[in-house]
């Protein structure tokens, strides 16, 4: 599975314009991102492999589908990915979490790396890697990257909005890992912000600036 996939269900789109709207308020982009990462994890997971196990109804026995495999990873690139990693926790409790601590340095808008934690047998797991924001694609490609070298091989990249500056240098980087996201943007402006956007997300969820 490659490439790019738009949300465009009715729910998400409505609720990702109230939080573009610059008077969303802090508490009410925070919510309305929880609300959507329920929607954008339901289509992220949607192809995940089942098997079956015999369980007992309270009527008779049955072959019941269940999720095959090791329990998949979140991983979170800070501090926005905390956002959409809410809510997809409790899509799917038992996921392990894995953080990717980046700053973007405000100059180059190169990536920079100052925290990085994850389970150690990712290369058993799919990864799902979160960030809001595809803008220049720095920080994600870096999380990837890093990623990669832990021995993740299964990898899906989910976030709210995509640049197509930012689609083009992640499939250039990363042509195996597909792209979740609930709109791809007009393009970047000089300071790497997705226009038109919805600001700086990590400020307008943790009401920063
Ligand atoms: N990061 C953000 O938070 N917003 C953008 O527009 C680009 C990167």
């Amino acid at each position: 599975m490659q490439g790019v996939t738009v949300v465009d269900h009715p729910l998400v789109q409505h609720k990702l314009t109230i939080m573009r709207k610059k008077e969303t308020s802090t508490a009410g982009f925070r919510r309305l991102l929880r609300e959507i990462s329920l929607l954008l994890g339901y289509e992220v997971t949607r192809n995940l492999e089942l098997t079956t196990t015999t369980i007992e109804t309270p009527i008779e026995e049955m072959e019941a589908p269940t999720l095959e495999g090791k329990k998949l990873v979140f991983a979170s690139v800070l501090r926005a990915g905390n956002g959409l990693l809410e809510g997809l926790l409790d899509l799917v409790p038992a996921a392990r979490v894995a953080h990717i601590g980046l700053y973007r340095d405000h100059e180059t808008l190169e990536a920079i790396e100052y925290f990085f934690k994850a389970p150690s047998d990712l290369a058993d797991r799919l990864v799902i890697v979160v960030d809001p924001m595809l803008a220049t694609a720095n920080s994600a490609i870096a999380a990837i990257d890093k990623l990669k070298g832990r021995g993740a091989t299964n990898i899906r990249f989910l976030c709210l909005l995509a640049a197509p500056e930012g689609i083009e240098r992640f499939t250039k980087a990363h042509p195996d890992v597909p792209i979740f996201t609930a709109s791809i943007d007009r393009q970047l402006n000089d300071k790497g912000y997705i226009m038109p956007g919805l600001g700086d997300a990590g400020d307008r969820m943790y009401g920063t600036k």
